[in-house]
């Protein structure tokens, strides 16, 4: 009889708590076009997988009026589920609690559930909508913070981890989604930024939204800190399931496998590329003619478009694309796609996928801008993460592969374990037009007809040079291969790489150029 009424008062209980901030502040949240941080969880969880823990947490703060406040939940939702039935760890800030904001007990609720997803090698999700560091606790909520930082740091490498920012992230809360490997943002409801608008104000007296400051668009294509942009939270959930769905769940294990389906492309994979070498085209457009189904996960898709990076799968099974777009800027590489990819490619070497490179570029971008933006050193990172990377890595250049950027783009050179050209493949220093002008200048000077003559020699100069048999004599390409040919010949090395062990010398950690 008393357990019977016991579990009535623990129904009264939860459901009072689960309630967050009460029925004026979800009032609120909604009219902002935002989901409750419960709502959220269970929309992208698999049904009735969610399990709460520490739902009776309670923050400790006496100061300024906080004795007399009750925080349900302290603010924050954790707990464990599933999606397509993998396990995960997940919280979700609730703003309708004080604005989400996070104290010490509301942080170590969070790096609970982290401590767990690391011990148990399962993805960790963090929704945050939150105004950041809870004011009236002062150094508590500092500290917090800092053990959450600490936590993604150990636990990068490890499990995946994802954030999603679904309203504010304001001050040091943003160092933690920075910290982590995908960052989720929604169109109207992100924001994310060190400092607010009011501030900036104040000191710069500038005027500015938090829109333009740090909305979902700005994070996506400016500043490259959020790696998917969604126009809705259910858009954003469907996202984040095709990306678990896509990656392995630590560091130990692959991808789970799916059955193998063909492309589905109407395009032809020999047609793409145009007969002119100076016109673009869509590098996707060849990746959708050899993943499985033409499906591809595109990452970073808004940002530094000049290089393409994502997940597909190759007969059921995981495979990463880092793709030259000639569509933009010629796809060099330039300082944000150094980043871009160099990140990536340490994200696919830490949980075992596999890296498929396509190239078609002339190299790193030239010019001042790019030289005082550091592209030395953001280049290195291109050039660094491949060769660091033990992953199978198999490189297809697909036509223009010169100077830098053919060292950089997974070279034989670097560790690559296959190098396939199709056979109109440039592998040379620089560019014939360039290279003409130099190695010919005297001929070229000395001619009646300077410009007959230098095109004489630009024309010499392909004709031994920009084709991919130089590169093949030498042993640097593997074969020259029909563009047909290709999908069959990647699942070739792919099974052939399937033990692959790659040595590498015993170090604390390398010093990457961060
Ligand atoms: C305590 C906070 C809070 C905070 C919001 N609230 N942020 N309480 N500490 N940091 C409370 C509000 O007082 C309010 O309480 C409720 O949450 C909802 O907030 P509103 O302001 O009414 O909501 P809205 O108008 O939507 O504005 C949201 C906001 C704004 C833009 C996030 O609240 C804001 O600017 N907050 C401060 C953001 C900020 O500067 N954070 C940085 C903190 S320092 P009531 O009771 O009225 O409902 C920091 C450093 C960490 O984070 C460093 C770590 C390394």
């Amino acid at each position: 009889m008393s357990l019977r009424k016991n579990i009535v008062a623990l129904r009264r209980k939860k459901a009072i708590v689960q309630k967050g901030g009460g029925d004026e502040a979800i009032e609120k949240q909604i009219s902002m076009g935002k989901m409750t941080a419960r709502e959220r969880i269970l929309s992208l969880l698999d049904p009735d997988s969610f399990h709460e823990y520490d739902l009776f947490v309670e923050h400790e703060e006496r100061n300024f009026g906080m004795d007399r406040k009750a925080l349900p939940g302290d603010g924050v939702i954790t707990g464990t589920g599933t999606i397509s039935g993998a396990p995960v760890c997940i919280y979700a800030q609730d703003f309708t609690v004080m604005g989400g904001s996070l104290g010490l007990k509301h942080a170590r609720k969070i790096t609970k559930i982290m401590d767990h997803a690391l011990k148990m090698k399962i993805p960790c999700i963090g929704i945050n909508d939150s105004g950041g560091a809870r004011i009236q606790e002062g150094i508590g909520a500092l500290a917090g913070y800092g053990e959450i930082f600490y936590r993604n740091t150990l636990a990068s490498g490890v499990i995946p981890q994802i954030s999603v920012i679904l309203g504010p992230c304001a001050g040091g809360a943003v160092y933690s989604p920075a910290l982590t490997d995908f960052v989720f943002v929604v169109e109207g409801i992100s924001k994310m930024f060190i400092t607010g608008p009011n501030v900036i104000e104040t000191v710069l007296g500038e005027k500015i939204s938090q829109e333009n400051l740090g909305g979902a668009r700005v994070h996506a294509e400016i500043t490259g800190n959020a790696h998917f942009y969604a126009l809705s939270e259910k858009e954003c959930f469907q996202q984040i399931k095709e990306l678990i769905n896509l990656i392995p769940h630590n560091n130990e294990q692959k991808a789970v496998s799916i059955a193998p389906k063909r492309p589905k492309s109407n395009k032809k994979i020999d047609n793409i590329i145009p007969a002119d070498p100076r016109q673009p085209y869509d590098v996707r457009d060849i990746i959708h003619t050899l993943t499985d189904d033409s499906k591809f996960l595109e990452v970073h898709e808004l940002w530094a478009p000049n290089i393409v990076i994502g997940f597909g799968r190759l007969d059921g099974e995981t495979v990463a694309f880092v793709a030259n777009q000639p569509m933009y800027l010629a796809g060099v590489l330039d300082c944000d796609s150094s980043n871009k990819a160099a990140r990536f490619i340490r994200f696919c070497d830490s949980f075992n996928i596999p890296i498929i490179t396509l190239e078609d570029m002339p190299g790193y971008l030239p010019g001042v801008d790019q030289e005082h933006a550091g592209v030395i050193r953001h280049g290195a990172k291109v050039l660094y993460a491949y060769s660091e990377a033990t992953v199978p890595k198999i490189t297809v250049v697909l036509r223009k592969a010169y100077g830098g950027g053919y060292i950089a783009m997974n070279s034989r050179h670097l560790g690559a374990d296959f190098m396939f050209a199709w056979p109109d493949a440039e592998i040379a220093v620089m560019g014939p037009e360039g290279a003409a002008n130099i190695i010919f200048r005297k001929e070229i000077m000395e001619a009646e007809d300077q410009d007959a003559m230098r095109q004489v020699k630009v024309k010499e100069y392909i004709e031994k040079f920009a084709n991919p048999y130089v590169a093949a004599s030498k042993g640097f390409i593997d074969a020259v291969i029909e563009p047909t040919e290709t999908r069959e010949l990647l699942l070739h090395a792919l099974s052939v790489s399937k033990n692959k062990y790659d040595h590498r010398p015993v170090k604390k950690h390398g010093i990457p150029p961060f």
